[in-house]
């Protein structure tokens, strides 16, 4: 322990969200650093040539043999040679290069994935040169990161709507009580955003262009004064450019089906939450985290749908790093703890 002490003031220790469409880094002592897309540009299918935002500016503009991929899409590792290449990049990226002592990395996996999967995440940032590795789930890091106190014997809900999965968690003295995983978060309003575009006005636009609109003008149910946006594509007829004018009022339409699958995920999570456990959450409400915590009126359609008060964690995106960041600065022993027991007992679910 003392070692450890006396290491831990020369090394970078960090804790890092890799999240399916953003990666954030927070070090010890100074925050978040290091927030970026998790993105890898490949050329021919195996040499790296850009990470993260340089990769990000590449999606749908690639020549043939160069390929811009999310190596973790839709919630799960598709790709586990690119995550750890993606991975030491991030590393390497915000390690001091002039400390001597490899850092202690704390991150979050999701709660869903697979023993197998946490053990190529736990080699992937070994081999990346941390010097201990520490994995904590995703919703305890939210609920850490939005200041619930997790250690009460007091039910709390929290909602991390990421990219590729919404994860739903009733926690109580520090531990995940009830949870659910849904695959239907961000990516999927983008993918409605655009089908719904073909549908009506006949033209095509790619998923940076569907995330744009969703973050301008998108939102879960129409807002008090409509918003208006200018958006460019293809027509599928003629082939050629088009401009056309949308709306929000529009965009509640287009993605109500998956707003629906995670609503419908949330109040079940509910029903199996225990009478005492659910009672606190009626008082308390609900926290929502993750980026796609930010869709408009998302907070006030689960409100009316549930009856149950919402809030939105302070900048939403951020309290997974946070969260395994506070863990990592204040409970190291407790992170070590929790981080091999999920490794042992864990049971997919
Ligand atoms: N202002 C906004 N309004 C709506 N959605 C947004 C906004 N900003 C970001 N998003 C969406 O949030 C999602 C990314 O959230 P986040 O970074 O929390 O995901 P992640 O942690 O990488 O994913 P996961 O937790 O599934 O692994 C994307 O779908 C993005 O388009
Ligand atoms: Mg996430």
């Amino acid at each position: 322990m003392i070692l450890d002490y006396f290491l831990g003031m020369f090394s970078n220790d960090m804790a890092i969200d890799l999240g399916t469409a953003t990666t954030l880094v927070y070090l010890k002592g100074k925050g978040i650093v290091l927030k970026e897309p998790s993105i890898v540009a490949l050329y021919k299918g195996r040499e790296v040539i850009a990470v993260g935002n340089a990769a990000k500016e590449m999606v749908g503009k690639t020549p043939g043999d160069v390929q811009a991929i999310r190596p973790m899409k839709d919630g799960v590792i598709a790709d586990f040679n690119v995550t750890e290449k993606m991975l030491r990049y991030f590393i390497v990226k915000v390690h001091n290069r002039h400390s001597l002592v490899s850092p202690r990395i704390a991150i979050s996996v999701p709660k869903g994935v697979t023993p197998v999967e946490r053990r190529a995440v736990r080699e992937s940032a070994i081999q990346a040169g941390a010097r201990e590795v520490y994995l904590i789930d995703e919703p305890m890091a939210a609920a850490i990161g939005a200041g619930l106190p997790v250690e009460d014997p007091v039910g709390h809900m929290v909602v991390d709507i990421g990219g590729g999965t919404t994860e739903v968690a009733v926690i109580s003295m520090g531990g995940l009580v009830v949870f659910n995983s849904i695959r239907t978060a961000g990516d999927k309003f983008d993918d409605a955003i655009a089908a719904y575009l073909k549908k009506a006005y006949n033209i095509q636009i790619g998923e940076r262009t569907a995330e744009k609109i969703k973050i301008q003008i998108g939102c879960a149910m129409k807002l008090d004064k409509a918003d208006e946006m200018d958006v460019k594509g293809s027509d599928l007829t003629t082939g050629l450019p088009r401009t056309i004018r949308i709306n929000s009022d529009e965009m509640a339409i287009a993605i109500e089906e998956p707003i629906t699958k995670i609503i419908d995920g949330i109040k079940f999570t509910l029903e199996q939450t225990k009478p005492e456990l659910a009672a606190d959450i009626i008082d308390k409400g609900i926290v929502l985290t993750g980026g796609g915590a930010q869709l408009r009126n998302f907070d006030k359609k689960l409100r009316e749908e549930t009856g149950v008060p919402v809030h939105i964690g302070e900048s939403p995106q951020e309290c997974v790093v946070k969260g395994a960041g506070k863990m990592l600065e204040e409970q190291l022993d407790v992170l070590r703890r929790l981080s091999f027991e999920g490794e042992e007992t864990h049971i997919a679910s």
